[in-house]
């Protein structure tokens, strides 16, 4: 039995005051043991968001981490610190990072090691462009991005994986629930060849304008282990309906 998870990403969102307020909301209605919540806002926000999530369910994780352990590495943020902060996840290859930050399956890979050996839970993220799945490439481009960031780790027990279509993110497009699904058998059987972790037990979120409105029926498909969600994790009623509708 998979334990849904629902993830919000805050991405470059928030302040002090609306971190206090969402995390505020949150802490209180969010009492459901049937699912793992986490907040992953930006890094200065980490802190605070400890602090406020502690005596509550909500766990707290990273968008990003460095692939390197420590040293000269001007604005990186190691996986050991966001460790020690108290974070347990962490973001990994979301696809605003392989895209503004020309982030490789090879890094994403070296990013994975480090997050592992630090004792965070990653949340590996691939998906295709739109360009991509028109022209029938998606399960060829999610396969060479799964083999290229996770082929060469010992143990990836309690790796989670998101499928977020690129076209699907921040722009109201949804995947159909049979389009996710799809993609998520898919995903899962590819697994089966990645040594250190059993696919059974791995959990596939999809991402990718998760509403309220769409998220029962995601969430009804056999493979979909939860949701990472974006813009709507940002409004704590309907990162709520969201988590509700996972349990
Ligand atoms: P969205 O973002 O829910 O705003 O589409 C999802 C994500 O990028 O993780």
């Amino acid at each position: 039995m998979r334990q849904p998870l629902v993830a919000g990403n805050w991405k470059m969102h928030g302040s002090r005051e609306s971190v206090v307020a969402l995390l505020g909301a949150l802490s209180t209605s969010v009492k459901c043991d049937a699912v793992d919540v986490a907040v992953c806002p930006a890094f200065v926000h980490l802190p605070q968001a400890l602090e406020l999530s502690a005596s509550s369910p909500v766990s707290v994780g990273a968008q990003d981490c460095s692939a390197f352990d420590e040293g000269a590495y001007t604005g990186e943020v190691a996986a050991a610190m966001l460790a020690d902060l108290g974070c347990e996840w962490v973001i990994l290859g979301h696809s605003e990072r392989r895209a503004y930050h020309h982030e490789s399956d090879a890094l994403v890979s070296a990013k994975l090691s480090a997050a592992i050996a630090a004792g965070l839970r990653p949340i590996v993220c691939v998906g295709e462009t739109r360009t991509q799945r028109e022209s029938g490439e998606a399960e060829a481009i999610v396969a060479a991005q799964l083999a290229g960031a996770l082929a060469e780790h010992g143990n990836l027990a309690g790796l989670v994986v998101a499928y977020e279509p690129v076209w699907a993110i921040g722009t109201g497009l949804t995947a159909t629930p049979e389009q996710a699904q799809d993609m998520h058998a898919y995903i899962r059987a590819e697994l089966a060849s990645i040594p250190g972790l059993d696919e059974q037990a791995t959990r596939l979120l999809y991402g990718g304008s998760v509403k309220p409105g769409n998220a029962d029926e995601l969430f009804a498909q056999v493979d979909i282990d939860g949701a990472l969600v974006g813009g709507a994790a940002l409004v704590a009623e309907d990162f709520q309906a969201i988590v509700n509708a996972a349990a």
